[in-house]
């Protein structure tokens, strides 16, 4: 019998209230179930928000530190899990396990780094226009804040969002992609075994749907913070703003790796390697774009194609193998769609397009890691995020052409130039119009200390991660103390003192 897992409201694991549960399989095994978790439904998010909303009264008035040492408890086992949590996460998200041991690493990182910010929080004080007053402002929590989140960062994602809301007095409710359910749940019992309180963090699991809408449209959910595609990201703005919520949103990416005629090829050619095939190529920062200048064209594809050529691929829980299976079969229909769209638009394919079936191929959800050339910036699949690993290379003959190329997509999240020349460098650093920015290295390993968004169609202004998380989820209180002990006027008197 496979295991049942349980929501988790107001301190207690439980059953979605309808009984209804889906199934949770390994997209490189599909014979390989991991259980079943619930499909929740409107009352179970109504159990949740109302937990969640009782709670806020209490936690809010925790200390911040009190609030942090919870985080820096979680962190220290998240660390003694982390081995049980990757494995776990790379059964039903099939990265290989030094990406899923990395992808707990980040949880671990970002819980120390809320838990130290539980003891600065700060605030803005500055001097009063008007003599004898002070004049400060000071971050209050907001109250009960949705997370949901996507299955390719199914730990580090969570923690970006929910360990800075937990920091800042927010209660939350969590509602996790169907794909990677028991991520969450070792997620969320790590916080409960390190003693947050019944009802602060609530996990609802489920579909978008049935699941995460009724969060989005509560009246009593104040932020919403979402991380998925670009089409569901602006149901939730158009939602959210209805019951006046702050709607934080990360979504799709088009990201691309420019190589000048100067670069260290052998680095651009790990960069392309990493960024376009690690988690098979199904991050937001994927480098599905290689723009590479002329003069380096033909030596860079020849051995871009080579390394990738020798890509293993398979179980990501399997020694020695660096890409996995995409998430399922819809996610592998879409890859298989786009090269079929790129031969269509005659882009050369010069590595992969088919779907891997024999052998231990067979029960998942494989493709060859594909490299099309010559591709030209109008070709949808140099415009649109397909979210696997398909990488088009393009070629420009010069810088101004490449960061043109770069800023011809919809999105905006990560870039990354590879040059010896640091004028070129700080200009496209400048010039291409993302939140990410990385130079000789790939578009992808971004750190949790600072923040992480994007532009255009990626993102709303909002970041998640570093201090910045704390904007999403605290907000301004100005204050000011008179103790002059008579009516002063500010701005109408200031030139008579
Ligand atoms: C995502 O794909 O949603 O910078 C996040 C990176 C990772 C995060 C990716 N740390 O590639």
């Amino acid at each position: 019998m496979p295991q049942t897992y349980h929501n988790y409201i107001d301190g207690h694991w439980v059953p979605a209230q309808s009984g209804a549960t889906a199934e949770n399989r390994n997209p490189a095994d599909q014979r390989d179930l991991i259980g079943l978790f619930p499909q929740s439904g409107t009352a179970d998010v109504e159990a949740a928000v109302g937990a969640a909303r009782r709670a806020f009264a209490t936690w809010r008035l925790v200390p911040a530190p009190a609030r942090a040492e919870i985080l820096y408890r979680a962190a220290q086992l998240f660390r003694e899990r982390k081995d049980r949590f990757a494995d776990d996460m790379t059964r039903e998200m099939g990265k290989v396990l030094a990406e899923t041991a990395g992808d707990v690493q980040e949880a671990i990182d970002m819980s120390y780094l809320m838990a130290g910010e539980g003891r600065r929080l700060f605030g803005q004080t500055t001097p009063s226009e008007l003599r004898n007053k002070f004049a400060m402002s000071v971050r209050q929590p907001i109250g009960v804040c949705a997370a949901i989140t996507a299955w390719n960062f199914p730990m580090a994602v969570p923690s970006w969002k929910i360990l800075p809301a937990l920091v800042c007095g927010n209660t939350v409710v969590f509602k996790p992609a169907e794909e990677s359910p028991l991520t969450a749940v070792n997620f969320v019992q790590t916080l409960e075994d390190a003693g947050l309180p019944p009802g602060v963090l609530n996990l609802v699991m489920g579909d978008g749907p049935s699941a995460a809408a009724p969060m989005v449209e509560h009246p009593d959910v104040s932020v919403v913070s979402f991380t998925g595609s670009t089409e569901t990201g602006r149901r939730v703005n158009e939602a959210g703003a209805r019951t006046f919520k702050k709607v934080h949103l990360e979504m799709g990416g088009k990201n691309v790796i420019i190589v000048m005629d100067d670069a260290r090829l052998d680095l651009a050619v790990d960069g392309a390697v990493w960024g376009g095939f690690g988690t098979s190529g199904q991050r937001c920062t994927a480098a599905s774009r290689v723009v590479v200048h002329e003069a380096v064209y033909d030596a860079f594809l020849a051995r871009f194609v080579d390394r990738a050529r020798h890509v293993v691929v398979g179980d990501g829980r399997r020694a020695g193998v660096q890409m996995g299976p995409s998430i399922h079969e819809a996610q592998l229909a879409k890859v298989i769609e786009y090269v079929g769209i790129g031969r269509a638009e005659g882009a050369r394919l010069v590595l992969g397009g088919s779907r891997l079936t024999d052998g231990d191929f067979a029960h998942g959800w494989f493709h060859e890691p594909t490299i099309f050339a010559d591709v030209t910036p109008s070709m949808r699949i140099a415009r649109e995020e397909i979210f696997g690993p398909v990488v088009s290379v393009l070629k420009v003959r010069s810088l101004d052409e490449a960061i043109a190329v770069a800023n011809d997509v919809a999105y905006g999240l990560s870039a990354s130039i590879y040059t010896q020349d640091i004028n070129a460098a700080f200009t496209a650093m400048r010039d291409v119009y993302t939140g990410l920015f990385y130079v000789n290295a790939p578009t992808i390993g971004a750190e949790v200390h600072l923040p992480f968004g994007g532009v255009k169609a990626t993102g709303n202004g909002h970041r998640e991660a570093g201090i910045a998380a704390l904007d999403v989820f605290s907000e301004w209180k100005s204050i000011y103390i008179d103790f002059s002990g008579k009516l002063q006027r500010a701005q109408m008197d200031t030139e008579q003192i």
